[in-house]
């Protein structure tokens, strides 16, 4: 049997035999969710010979967090936009994908120019000697946080959070305090993990081994989401149901039947839930019987952070153009105001007229305080997008982030079936939760965690212990 996806796609898939439409018949696998994660889950099994898959997918959209929009006339991406860390010590598997194979449009992310495009609070410029100290002592600060995170011991039970080895550091109770300190701690911990340096894990986020080097913009007009659709190509085909929406999984020894909001049941040998972890710790899919309580723990313990982008289209341009002008900061007294400011780079946007801010951890982004952050010469925005990933069922968050407290023995059991049940996604990635490589590596671990079991009755899934 052909593998078939329940979807209603965006994409061209291969048609070299007729899809067979979702019947209640038993399927090999079902996997809940076509994002990152799912569709190469997916891909993995059917390589490893086993292609009677069925995915159920709850949008009409294949790649999840991964989705392009219009916006005042060019594409701009919802989700995930940058491939993190390329010449880093380990490769990023995303990247060939994005440069080669699909030549995806992209910019290398420039914070050279960081230093000279930080605002003050009443208007203009800081003078860039000054912010370049403060971006010293706290490049330092951080250097000596990625040697500290080294020698914690692996149990995690000395684990600390961000703020507290910047304590360490600075001796500063509340960690950097003045705008200028302010507005960079938060570029780059809460624009990076979505959460501020008090929640913060150190030992399981600095240093990440792909985040050495560099970052890419993806701005291609096919969106960042055209790598899921290519990966989805090579093994899928198209059935036009769509919008399955999954509310319950039964499982037992023998097998799972999957329950959707419209009361057909799938059945399956083995079924791979790949939603988020926000959903997870929503009630949108009830198990039966429930989870043990290991992995409700492991669930409700782990982080959905909110990542708040605000996309605003001007008139015309007021910001300065050129080389090293890609961030602006916004150094307010009230820490993460509006706080990061970047040119968009859009496919076919000649004028480059939009802006987008980023704002981490805002459920719900104020509204009107964006003049004056950027000087007094601001013409009315004619045209403003908010992406609701938080309040989106399907979805709770934009991605995962480590709190202190969770150690890896905890982590690894996100990732870990109970009986037929396993799970994917971003969150039960080994090394780079919160990210699209991390989703696309936890598809591949993740199947072959089932394979082992469905080819070689290998079931029994071992957590290295605590202290091993
Ligand atoms: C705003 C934002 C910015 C980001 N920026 C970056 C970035 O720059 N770089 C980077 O590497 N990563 C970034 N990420 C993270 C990256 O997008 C994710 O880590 C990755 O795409 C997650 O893939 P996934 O397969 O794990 O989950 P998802 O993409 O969430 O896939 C899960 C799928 O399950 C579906 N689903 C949910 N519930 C049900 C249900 N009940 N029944 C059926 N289907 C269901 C969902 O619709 C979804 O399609 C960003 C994410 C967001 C939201
Ligand atoms: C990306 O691809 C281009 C064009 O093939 C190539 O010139 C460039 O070196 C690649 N970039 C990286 C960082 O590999």
């Amino acid at each position: 049997m052909t593998p078939t996806i329940a979807t209603a796609l965006v994409l061209a898939l291969t048609l070299a035999h007729h899809a067979s439409l979702a019947s209640a018949a038993g399927h090999r696998v079902i996997i809940v969710g076509a994002g990152m994660s799912g569709i190469s889950a997916g891909k993995r099994l059917s390589e490893a010979g086993i292609t009677d898959l069925l995915i159920l997918e709850a949008t009409d959209h294949v790649g999840g967090r991964m989705r392009k929009r219009n916006f005042g006339g060019v594409n701009v991406e919802m989700g995930a936009n940058w491939v993190e860390g390329v010449n880093g010590g380990k490769m990023n598997p995303i990247w060939p994908l994005v440069n080669s194979t699909l030549k995806l449009r992209n910019f290398r992310s420039d914070f050279d120019g960081l230093a000279e495009n930080v605002y003050k609070e009443r208007g203009g410029v800081y003078d860039r000697a000054y912010v370049q100290k403060r971006l010293h002592r706290s490049n330092e600060v951080e250097e000596g946080g990625a040697k500290l995170s080294a020698k914690l011991r692996p149990s995690g039970q000395d684990d600390m959070s961000i703020l507290t080895m910047q304590r360490l550091n600075n001796h500063l109770p509340n960690g950097p305090a003045s705008p200028v300190d302010m507005i960079l701690d938060y570029f780059k911990h809460d624009y990076e993990f979505a959460e501020p340096p008090r929640v913060t894990s150190l030992q399981n986020v600095v240093p990440l081994a792909t985040f050495r080097d560099y970052v890419y913009f993806v701005a291609d007009r096919r969106g960042y989401e055209a790598i899921v659709h290519h990966l989805a190509g090579q093994y899928l085909e198209a059935d036009k149901s769509g919008n399955i929406v999954v509310r319950e999984i039964s499982h037992s020894g023998s097998g799972v039947a999957v329950k959707t909001e419209d009361d057909k049941v799938y059945k399956a040998d083995y079924v791979m839930v790949s939603t988020s972890v926000g959903v997870l710790q929503s009630d949108l899919i009830q198990f039966k019987p429930r989870l043990p309580a290991w992995k409700i723990l492991s669930i409700y313990q782990f982080d959905m952070a909110v990542y708040t982008k605000i996309f605003v289209k001007f008139p015309r341009k007021f910001w300065p153009e050129g080389k090293g002008r890609e961030f602006f900061l916004y150094a307010s007294s009230r820490r993460g105001y509006y706080g990061v400011w970047r040119r968009q780079r859009s496919p076919g946007d000649r004028h480059r007229r939009g802006v987008e801010a980023d704002r981490a951890a805002a459920r719900q982004p104020d509204q009107g305080g964006d003049r004056g952050v950027l000087g007094e010469d601001v013409p009315d925005a004619t045209d403003i997008l908010v992406p609701r990933w938080w309040s989106d069922r399907f979805y709770r968050g934009t991605f995962s982030n480590w709190p202190i407290g969770v150690n890896r023995y905890e982590y690894d059991q996100l990732r870990a079936p109970v009986g037929r049940v396993y799970f994917s996604g971003e969150h039960t990635s080994e090394h780079y939760n919160g990210y699209v490589h991390g989703a696309y590596l936890s598809g591949i671990d993740s199947a072959d965690i089932l394979i082992k079991c469905a080819h070689k009755r290998m079931c029994k899934h071992h957590i290295p212990g605590k202290f091993e």
